[in-house]
C-alpha cells in the first residue's frame, strides 16, 4: 500500500470505528435516502436547520447506513464538514470534497463518497422537506424488505 492509501486507510478505520453523527436526527427537518445499484448499499441523511444573522444553515445532519466501513467513514465526516453551511454552500460540495478529510480514496471507494454526496442532494432537495418527513420515511430496514426491491441472486461458485 502507498503511503497516501495507507494514511488513509488508517483514517478510514478510526472514523468506522468512533463515527460522529450516527442514527436518527430528532426533530430533523428534512431527510435523503440513496441506495447504490453498483453495491447495493443504502444511506439515509438527516439534517436540522436553524438561523444564524438571518441565514438559514445547517445545525446538525446525521446519517445511517447498510453501507462499507468507507461510506460510514464519508458520511462521519461529511456531516461535520456541511455543519453551519447554507444549503447553497453544502451542495457546491463534491464527493471528494466531503471526504477530504479522510484523504484520497482508493479508486474502488470513490463511489462510497458519492452515495454520500447523493444523499445529501436528496436530503437538501427542496421535496425533500415535504415528502419525506421523518417520522412518515420508512427505516433503511423496511426499504431494504420492500417488495418493490430488487432482490439480489447469489450465485455460488464452485468450491475450491
Ligand atoms: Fe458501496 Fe462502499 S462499497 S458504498
Amino acid at each position: 500500500m502507498k503511503p497516501a492509501e495507507d494514511l488513509s486507510h488508517n483514517r478510514i478505520e478510526e472514523a468506522v470505528k468512533h463515527p460522529k453523527n450516527l442514527g436518527e436526527l430528532e426533530g430533523a427537518d428534512a431527510v435523503g435516502t440513496v441506495g447504490s445499484e453498483d453495491c447495493g448499499d443504502m444511506l439515509r441523511m438527516w439534517v436540522k436547520f436553524k438561523e444564524v444573522d438571518g441565514k438559514r444553515v445547517i445545525d446538525k445532519a446525521t446519517f445511517q447506513t447498510f453501507g462499507c466501513g468507507t461510506a460510514i467513514a464519508v458520511a462521519s465526516v461529511a456531516t461535520e464538514l456541511i455543519s453551519g453551511k447554507t444549503v447553497e454552500e453544502a451542495l457546491t460540495m463534491s464527493g471528494e470534497d466531503l471526504s477530504a478529510p479522510l484523504g484520497s480514496l482508493p479508486p474502488l471507494k470513490i463511489h462510497c463518497a458519492q452515495l454520500v454526496e447523493e444523499a445529501l442532494r436528496s436530503a437538501l432537495a427542496p421535496n425533500a422537506q415535504a415528502s419525506e418527513q421523518k417520522n412518515v420515511a420508512p427505516t433503511l430496514l423496511q426499504r431494504m424488505q420492500s417488495p418493490t426491491q430488487e432482490k439480489k441472486k447469489i450465485i455460488l461458485g464452485p468450491s475450491k
